[in-house]
C-alpha cells in the first residue's frame, strides 16, 4: 500500500507468525533448507533496529557434524551442572531430565549469533549511557530471524545451555566478540500449539495484566486507561487475539 500501512492480511499473516512461532528442538525432520529461504530468513534478521544503526551482529553458519558434535559435548556438560544445581529439588531435578533442551545435530544448520561493540565505534549514536543497548539490538535481530523463520516454516532452537567459552574456540571468535545465541534451524513435521516447557508442565504463560501496569511500577488500575486495564485484566492467556488456525 502507497501509504505504507499492512493490509487486513498482512496483518494477520503477521500476528499468525508471532503466536505460532515457538521454540523447537524436538520436531525437526530431515530436509534440508534451501539457500534463497535461508538468504531470507538472514536478511531479515540483519534488518533489525540496532543502536546509532550500528548493526553490531554476525552470524556463522554450521553444518559440519565435527563441530556440531563439540558442540553438543559443551550441551552436555552445562547441562550437568543444571542437574547438580536442582539437587536439592528431585521432582524439578526429574522434570529437568526428561526435557528435550536442544536440536543441535538433528537440525539441518546451527546458526552462532554473536555481538561486535566495536563496530562503527567507539561512539556509537545512542550506546553512550546503556552499553547493553548493543546486546538488545542483535536479540532484536534474533527475534526476526525467528519470525521469518516461521513464516518459512522452518523451526528455531535457541540453545543456552552451552559454555560460550568452549563455543568461542571451537568456532575461533575472536576475544572482542560476544556470543549472544546458539541457534538450531530445521523444517519441521508439527509447530506445537504451546511451548514445550508448558506443555511439561514447567512453568505455564502469565495472564497479560500480571505484566502490564499503568503509569507507575505496580499500578494496575487507573482512571485514565480504564478501557485498557479492562480489557487488558479479562484476557486469558488462551486467547490469542489471532483468531485464524495454526
Ligand atoms: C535467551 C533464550 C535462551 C533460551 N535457551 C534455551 C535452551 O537452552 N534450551 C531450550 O530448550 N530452550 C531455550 N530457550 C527457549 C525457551 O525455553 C522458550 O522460548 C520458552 O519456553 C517459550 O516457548 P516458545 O519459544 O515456544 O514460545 C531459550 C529462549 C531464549 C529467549
Amino acid at each position: 500500500m502507497s501509504n505504507g500501512y499492512l493490509t487486513g492480511p498482512e496483518k494477520d499473516g503477521l500476528y499468525k507468525a508471532i503466536f505460532s512461532r515457538r521454540d523447537v528442538r524436538s520436531h525437526f525432520i530431515t530436509k534440508e533448507i534451501p539457500n534463497d529461504v535461508l538468504l531470507r530468513i538472514l536478511n531479515a534478521a540483519h534488518h533489525a533496529p540496532s543502536v546509532g544503526f550500528s548493526q553490531p551482529w554476525n552470524f556463522i553458519l554450521i553444518k559440519d557434524p565435527k563441530t556440531r558434535l563439540q558442540v553438543r559435548e559443551s550441551f552436555l556438560k552445562e547441562r550437568e551442572k543444571s542437574i547438580q544445581m536442582l539437587e536439592q529439588n528431585k521432582p524439578r531435578q526429574e522434570k529437568y531430565v526428561s526435557l528435550k533442551l536442544e536440536g543441535i545435530m538433528e537440525s539441518a544448520v546451527n546458526i552462532c549469533v554473536t555481538y561486535d561493540h566495536t563496530r562503527f565505534g567507539p561512539f556509537v549514536l545512542g550506546r553512550t549511557s546503556i552499553e547493553e543497548t548493543g546486546v538488545y539490538s542483535v536479540c532484536c535481530a534474533i527475534q526476526n530471524l525467528w519470525l521469518a523463520a516461521r513464516a518459512e516454516g522452518v523451526g528455531v532452537g535457541w540453545v543456552s545451555i552451552l559454555s560460550n567459552q568452549e563455543l568461542g574456540n571451537i568456532l575461533e571468535i575472536p576475544p572482542h566478540v560476544k556470543i549472544i545465541a546458539y541457534l538450531c534451524l530445521g523444517y519441521v513435521d508439527e509447530f506445537a500449539q504451546k511451548p514445550d516447557l508448558e506443555r511439561a508442565g514447567w512453568l505455564s504463560r502469565m495472564n497479560l495484566d500480571e505484566v502490564v501496569c499503568f503509569e507507575k511500577w505496580g499500578l494496575n488500575e487507573s482512571e485514565d486507561w480504564s478501557g485498557l486495564a479492562e480489557a487488558v485484566a479479562r484476557l486469558r492467556t488462551e486467547d490469542n487475539i489471532y483468531a485464524g488456525g495454526p
